[in-house]
């Protein structure tokens, strides 16, 4: 089906008690307004509009749904309204603060505290020689913190990636856009895609969704750290299991990078899902131990918060990922 193309509320537009200031992204399913409230905070406000099924068109405000596309628009909506409102029962510093859903305009609209920054693709993207061992560790560990609370939830993201990890202006990370309701969607209703970014999925995401756990936003987690340093998504997954293209961080970054950060990317990106950290608290371990006097290097028995069953394991698939590439020449 071609992908239609949705027109915005217009500037100043009175939505319930909340005044559209501009739009700040348009994305395949929702599109996100910086507006304020009647005190004249800012706010940001999502809009449930999945472009293959609603369409509004310039001037309108209610969006068209085509009669065939009603049941699936409704389900998705009802979905929309689950993920706000499994949301607003978490309160974070490190995961976006829901404050109000409402319906209006024959859609939903989830409200939420507008955060001042840019999501990590956009601070990757620029900012290049930022992206050190320090703020590696730095963004992971608070982010991990989030992803921990959200987890205790029974909340899974499922759609972890640079874009959807926003960095305040003091380089703390918020987790926006969560996919967990979502994919519900689509398994019963074909006319919405599944929710997931190639390159940032795990193998489970794609063939096996009885797997999905704690696990599969982890590999998100390693997919998005591997993403920081080379700029761009790793070898999607399904692909990976066909033909494994991916050089393990631990040979890409060698010595530019502490060897713990790089098994620990390595770690979280196993295929099978048994191998990766199980849990949030596993991997913020390891990126919380102290590194090598030079920086580099891993601390004396650095390797330790690896359980010994996942570093036999680990090491294993890195030795055979490992011959499959050619080493880099040994430094003088
Ligand atoms: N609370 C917020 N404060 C500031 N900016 C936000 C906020 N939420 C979203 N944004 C902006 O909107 C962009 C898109 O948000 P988000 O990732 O939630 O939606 P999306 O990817 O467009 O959604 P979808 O995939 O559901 O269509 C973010 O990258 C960010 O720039
Ligand atoms: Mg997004």
């Amino acid at each position: 089906m071609a992908q239609q193309v949705n027109h915005a509320l217009p500037v100043g537009f009175q939505l319930d008690e909340y005044r559209i200031e501009r739009q700040l992204s348009l994305g395949g399913f929702s599109i996100v307004y910086l507006a304020s409230n009647r005190e004249g905070q800012s706010v940001a406000i999502k809009e449930y509009l999945p472009n293959s099924l609603a369409l509004r068109a310039e001037g309108k405000i209610e969006p068209s749904i085509a009669e065939e596309h009603v049941p699936a628009f409704r389900y998705g909506m009802k979905c929309f309204f689950e993920e706000g409102r499994a949301l607003a029962r978490l309160s974070h510093p490190n995961v976006i603060r829901v404050l109000n859903f409402f319906r209006a305009n024959n859609t939903v609209y989830m409200v939420m505290e507008y955060e001042n920054g840019r999501s990590l693709q956009e601070f990757i993207q620029k900012n290049r020689p930022a992206i050190t061992e320090n703020f590696m560790r730095n963004v992971f560990t608070k982010l991990l913190n989030g992803l921990r609370e959200v987890h205790s939830h029974k909340l899974l993201h499922l759609d972890l990636k640079p874009a959807n990890i926003y960095m305040r202006n003091d380089y703390t990370p918020v987790l926006i856009d969560f996919g967990a309701a979502r994919q519900t969607l689509t398994d019963d209703t074909p006319m919405l895609k599944p929710m997931y970014t190639p390159g940032f999925a795990s193998p489970e995401h794609y063939h096996q969704r009885e797997l999905l756990g704690p696990w599969s936003d982890i590999y998100s987690v390693g997919a998005s750290m591997y993403a920081c340093l080379a700029g761009a998504a790793p070898q999607a997954a399904d692909g990976r299991r066909e033909k494994d293209r991916l050089v393990p961080a631990m040979i890409r970054w060698e010595r530019q990078y502490s060897d713990q950060l790089l098994e620990a990317i390595d770690w979280c990106l196993c295929l099978n899902h048994l191998y990766r950290p199980q849990s949030a608290y596993a991997l913020q371990k390891v990126l919380t131990e102290p590194v090598g006097p030079n920086g580099t290097g891993p601390a004396a028995g650095g390797r330790k918060a690896w359980p010994g069953q996942m570093v036999e394991k680990s090491k294993t698939w890195l030795g055979q990922v490992a011959s499959k590439f050619k080493r880099r020449a040994e430094p003088e």
